[in-house]
């Protein structure tokens, strides 16, 4: 499903990590009104701005995000289980970020419902016919299910009647915003060189990709790569 009306209100899921803060930041410039949805609002240090509310929330219980979905026509999800590798993949979810999506659709009651979620360079398709995760020179085996959770994202997101896009950053993200940063991005369609899926780019670029394609959606039920101009 697509519009062309722009969004007026957006939520991001995860908005006090790492990808969240610097989408969040992009997202306020454009004038949207931000919902940063957070399970511990209380202990937050986003930076206050007047069209950025807190709101609690957690992904993976969407009945408590009923009402938070109700009020936006986009949303942002950039949330991960790990903040940092953990010690076992046990007990670990493969449908993780699938059952966040299921949730989301099954609970998103709106006319317009744009959802920009956050890949991981791991899923790549290669032009090797590889996918990244594969070459473990780029990607440690270790962290297969991790991989293995994000790419059941697409057949997720697929399943819904969301207008979703999967932008996915390139193996060298997140590199410090230097000289860099200002620069344009690029999205680029897989498959990708390895020399492009192992780039770098800023949180700052990634974060101007996600929010355009808030604001003025270009890819829809797809995932595309946002690849640095540098
Ligand atoms: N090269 C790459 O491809 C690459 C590199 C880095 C990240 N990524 C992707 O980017 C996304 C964000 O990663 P990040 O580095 O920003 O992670 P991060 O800094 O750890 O932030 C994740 C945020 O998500 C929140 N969160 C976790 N589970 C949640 C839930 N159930 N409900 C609401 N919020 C929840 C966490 O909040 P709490 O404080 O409550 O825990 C945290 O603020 C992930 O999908 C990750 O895989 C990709």
């Amino acid at each position: 499903m697509s519009t062309t009306s722009p969004a007026r209100r957006v939520a991001v899921l995860g908005a006090g990590g790492r990808v969240g803060r610097a989408v969040t930041a992009a997202l306020l410039p454009h004038g949207l009104h931000v919902e940063a949805v957070l399970r511990q609002p209380d202990r937050h240090d986003l930076p206050p701005h007047p069209r950025l509310r807190v709101v609690p929330g957690d992904a993976q219980r969407p009945a408590e995000l009923a009402s938070t979905l109700r009020a936006v026509d986009a949303l942002v999800l950039a949330v991960t289980p790990f903040s940092a590798p953990p010690q076992s993949f046990d007990d670990f979810d493969l449908d993780y970020y699938a059952a966040i999506v299921a949730g989301i659709d099954a609970t998103w009651r709106a006319p317009r419902r744009r959802l920009v979620a956050v890949g991981l360079a791991a899923t790549l398709t290669l032009d090797s016919g590889t996918v990244l995760m594969d070459d473990e020179t780029l990607f440690p085996p270790a962290l297969t299910p991790f991989a293995q959770a994000h790419a059941r994202h697409l057949p997720a997101l697929a399943a819904t009647t969301l207008d979703w896009a999967v932008l996915t950053p390139p193996a060298g993200f997140g590199t410090p915003d230097g000289p860099a940063a200002g620069q344009a991005y690029r999205l680029v369609a897989e498959p990708l060189s390895r020399e492009q899926a192992t780039t770098t780019l800023t949180y700052d670029e990634y974060a101007r990709a996600v929010a355009d394609e808030v604001v003025r959606p270009s890819v829809h039920a797809a995932r595309v790569a946002v690849l640095s101009r540098a």
